[in-house]
């Protein structure tokens, strides 16, 4: 296992931003719905991305994944439809075959992802998503498995507890496209990732409207053609060096990154002090010397995305005065919590909200990364920490950040990565 060790740094230059794994992995689940080849461009070589690749191969693909480009074709042998527990629980974003398989092959037997450090995470929206387009669900020994004959359209209320679900979303999408007429999802999550997914569905001849909106209509068709498409830039990686280099008080840009999906970060950021220069595919942040305090919200695009909450939180210890974070996504996801504040940092958590106090000072200590964005925030409080942090476990950030210590020793911070004894 590696550790990194991470020393105070001031960040110059820039970095190019890799393409989003999170848009990745629905479309790489979405090849399931063809036999054509698919040719994926822009992929990140990370974990979650090889785990994917893994399920696909073990449901008779055939994958090649060099320089970025992945290349899908059929192996031609007899459809396989099992997604095991070994791989699916490595990463929830596999539950996402379950919608294709059921649509293609009639059938599916995926493993439920179970929960992980920032939650319950259940799975209800998607099942209940796809009984609406005719499947017989049954769960049995930890697995979720599915039959129907052709699924057919309906119109489907896809919102929860928590309000949108991403995944849900796709994997009732990527059903429909191949279901006999009409579907209608209502409470549809509008993430970048989502309206990613609904363009490469198109370009295998889906039919598709309103992806990005609450309300996707989608008129089923017999079968999907190939596809060659180019991923998203990730928003989380942009905001995590964005908020690197607010924490480091550091001048960067970030390179071929799309801002539109980028609003709700610059806003609390520009509200901490940041100044932007903002052109078609790359930011300028000019940090400011004081860092001001902010009440932040998470919520469904397009408002504060969960998966920057805690890289921000590592900002806001360095802010002058109290600030105020409000999960009402994961009202659980904040392990980085006692960690940020072993290393001095003054937070204290009261059910969904995090009060953060801000101090002028963090300092290194032995810390431990519990997921993939904790992690990030972690490096991120190390940055900015007096002395050395050492953050064990850090095969979590290796799931969701490509090079990540080469990008950040390329904007000059002191961060390598050894061995953990
Ligand atoms: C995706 C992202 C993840 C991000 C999350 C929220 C991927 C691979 N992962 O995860 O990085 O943190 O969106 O932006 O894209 N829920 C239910 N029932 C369900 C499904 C979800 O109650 O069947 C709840 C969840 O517990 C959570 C909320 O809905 O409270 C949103 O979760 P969801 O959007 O589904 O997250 P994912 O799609 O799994």
């Amino acid at each position: 296992m590696d550790k990194f060790i991470v020393y105070n740094s001031k960040l110059k230059g820039d970095v190019t931003i890799s393409g989003a794994k999170n848009a990745a992995l629905p479309i790489l689940s979405a090849t399931l719905l063809t036999d054509k080849l698919c040719v994926l461009k822009n992929v990140p070589d990370l974990l979650d991305i090889r785990t994917m690749l893994k399920i696909l191969q073990t449901l008779g693909k055939e994958i090649s994944f060099k320089q970025g480009t992945v290349v899908i074709k059929s192996t031609g042998k007899r459809e396989k439809y099992t997604a095991p527990y070994s791989l699916v629980r490595t990463m929830r974003a596999s539950f996402c075959c379950l919608g294709p398989l059921l649509a293609k092959n009639r059938k599916a037997k995926v493993a439920l992802p179970g929960g992980c450090v920032i939650g319950p995470r259940p799975v209800d929206l998607h099942i209940k998503g796809l009984m609406k387009l005719g499947a017989d669900i049954k769960i049995n020994k930890g697995y979720c498995i599915a039959s129907a004959k052709r699924l057919k359209g309906a119109h489907i209320y896809l919102g929860g507890q928590f309000g949108s679900s991403v995944l849900a979303t796709a994997n009732v999408m990527m059903a429909a496209v191949l279901s006999k007429g009409i579907t209608i999802i209502e409470h549809a999550a509008c993430e970048p990732e989502i309206i990613a997914l609904g363009i490469a569905l198109k370009k295998m001849g889906a039919n598709i409207e309103g992806e990005g909106t609450p309300i996707i209509t989608i008129n089923g068709v017999d079968c999907l053609n190939g596809l060659d498409e180019t991923v998203i830039p990730d928003r989380i990686e942009a905001a995590t060096f964005l908020a690197a280099a607010l924490v480091t008080r550091s001048d960067i840009t970030i390179k071929k990154v799309n801002f539109k999906h980028l609003t709700a970060v610059l806003e609390a950021m520009e509200n901490m002090g940041a100044v932007f220069n903002i052109k078609e595919d790359s930011i300028g942040i000019k940090s400011p010397k004081v860092i001001t305090p902010v009440s932040v919200t998470t919520l469904p695009y397009p408002g504060f995305p969960t998966d920057v909450q805690a890289q921000l939180m590592s900002c806001l210890c360095f802010a002058k005065g109290i600030s105020m974070i409000t999960e009402k996504i994961y009202p659980d996801r904040f392990m980085h919590i006692a960690e940020l504040n072993r290393m001095g940092a003054g937070i204290q958590r009261s059910g969904p909200y995090a009060i953060i106090e801000g101090r002028r000072r963090l300092f290194g200590a032995e810390v431990m990364a519990s997921d993939l964005r904790a992690s990030a925030a972690l490096v991120i409080a190390g940055l900015a920490a007096e002395d050395k942090t050492e953050i064990l476990r850090v095969y979590h950030i290796d799931r969701g950040y490509e090079y990540i210590e080469t990008k950040l020793r390329h904007l000059g911070a002191k961060v390598k990565r050894v061995k953990q004894k």
